[in-house]
């Protein structure tokens, strides 16, 4: 018989297998200091464009004076038990209200996590008869939901319309094969890698031909897109076609948790059915009550998201000026293409930290396709005019070593901490 273990030892899995040569730099780095545009980095001061926290609430005074008063008076124990036994709160419910009044919505389920609750909602929701339609770059988090669904589910190529209403006919002709179950089609408001906003209109559009609900995972479009911060349902004028609306508050609210937002009855549903939240403790009042106070400022200081943006297009026009290819972006979601091999691409981050003070995070092979190397930008509402242009020479300069072959290696460079 094989034992686990050894099997597990002999592949460490596609990112793990370099962890010798990569751990506490490439991956797992440490960011010290307080959390905003410069971070250190191994004792070095660098310009950071790594982190979610859009709206730059991480660190803002009022928002740390609200988590640390909470978690002053009740701890990280209250209310203890799952929501539905022990664990409610009128401040949980609170927050759900003003969540829903937020995305202009009948009602809100808070979740404990972003992903194990919508992994657990598409649980909820999907019966075995009903079929899912979904997008092929959906974050990990649907996909894993889809894993607990036994039904069947049809995949549409990312952000193809016409796609998407042909895997609608596919499940439409299925479902009324079946004589039982229906559709429920899910999509990102924002990819995150990519950064360009779901087709969300388009999709809303084909309610008029086909009979089926809409769930939409806005992770970074909440707080960031829509005049009011609502997300992409708002910046695209469909919220109120988006049946059942998703985010985290890991992003623009810099946070922990996270909600879906929906007609009363059906999360009333979810409510009542989401294993994750009905078998979890809920989360504690400190996430609760800093996460009211992040709603509050998000809703009451329209200056972050205009400061974002100033940052996030003056980055990205400053990087299609000087040549960089940011693909598709339609968000704040900055990413630039380059080409380049694995080790190519650890000695250029190396040059970057080491020698100009930038940290961003890189992708590359096996999550996109060999050869190619992206750079994912994500700024912030605290970044400075200083560091976008800081970081535009920074890349013009490495990017034309890298064309010229200056950082072709034959393996990953080794940066490990020693463990
Ligand atoms: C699109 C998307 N959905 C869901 C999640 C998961 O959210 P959480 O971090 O709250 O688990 C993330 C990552 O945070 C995400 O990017």
């Amino acid at each position: 018989m094989a034992d686990i273990f050894e099997r597990l030892l002999k592949n460490y899995g596609p990112i793990g297998e370099h962890r010798e040569r990569s751990h506490g730099y490439y991956t797992f780095p440490k960011l010290e200091g307080e959390i905003g545009n410069r971070m250190k980095f191994r004792g070095k001061d660098m310009v950071v464009w790594s982190l979610n926290n859009y709206l730059g609430l991480a660190n803002h005074p009022d928002v740390r004076k609200a988590d640390t008063d909470a978690t002053a008076e009740f701890g990280l124990a209250y209310p203890m038990g799952a929501r539905m036994m022990s664990g409610n709160s009128v401040y949980h419910e609170q927050l759900e209200k003003e969540l829903a009044e937020f995305e202009m919505k009948e009602d809100v389920i808070l979740l404990n996590y972003g992903y194990q609750g919508i992994m657990s909602a598409i649980d909820a929701i999907c019966g075995r008869h009903d079929v899912v339609v979904y997008d092929a770059e959906s974050h990990a988090c649907i996909i894993d939901g889809l894993r607990l669904h036994t039904g069947h589910r049809y995949v549409y190529r990312h952000n193809d319309v016409e796609d998407c209403e042909k895997q609608l006919q596919r499940a439409t002709a299925l479902v009324e094969k079946q004589n039982q179950g229906g559709i429920l089609v899910i999509t990102e408001g924002v990819f995150g890698m990519a950064g360009d906003q779901g087709k969300l209109k388009e999709i809303c559009a084909l309610k008029d031909k086909y009979e089926f609900r809409l769930l939409v995972d806005d992770a970074h479009g909440f707080g960031t897109l829509g005049k009011t911060g609502a997300g992409a349902g708002e910046e695209q004028g469909c919220q109120d076609d988006i049946d059942l609306y998703f985010s985290t508050f890991a992003k623009s609210m810099a946070s922990i948790g996270a909600f879906i937002a929906g007609p009363r009855t059906i999360v009333d549903y979810i409510r009542y059915n989401i294993r994750s939240q009905i078998f979890a403790k809920s989360l504690p009042m400190p996430y609760v009550i800093g996460n009211l106070k992040r709603l509050e400022m998000l809703r009451s200081m329209p200056e972050l998201k205009e400061r974002l943006w100033k940052n996030a297009l003056q980055l990205q026009n400053g990087l299609k000026e000087r040549g960089f290819d940011i693909g598709k972006t339609d968000s704040v979601v900055t990413p630039v293409y380059m080409k380049g091999g694995v080790p190519e691409a650890t000695a250029m981050v190396t040059d970057l930290r080491e020698n100009y003070g930038i940290f961003c995070s890189i992708v590359v092979y096996p999550v996109i396709p060999k050869g190619h190397i992206i750079y994912r930008l994500i700024p912030t509402a605290v970044h400075t005019s200083g560091d976008i242009e800081a970081t535009l020479n920074a890349f013009s300069e490495t990017k034309e070593k890298l064309d010229a072959g200056a950082y072709k290696v034959e393996d990953i460079v080794h940066m490990a901490e020693a463990r």
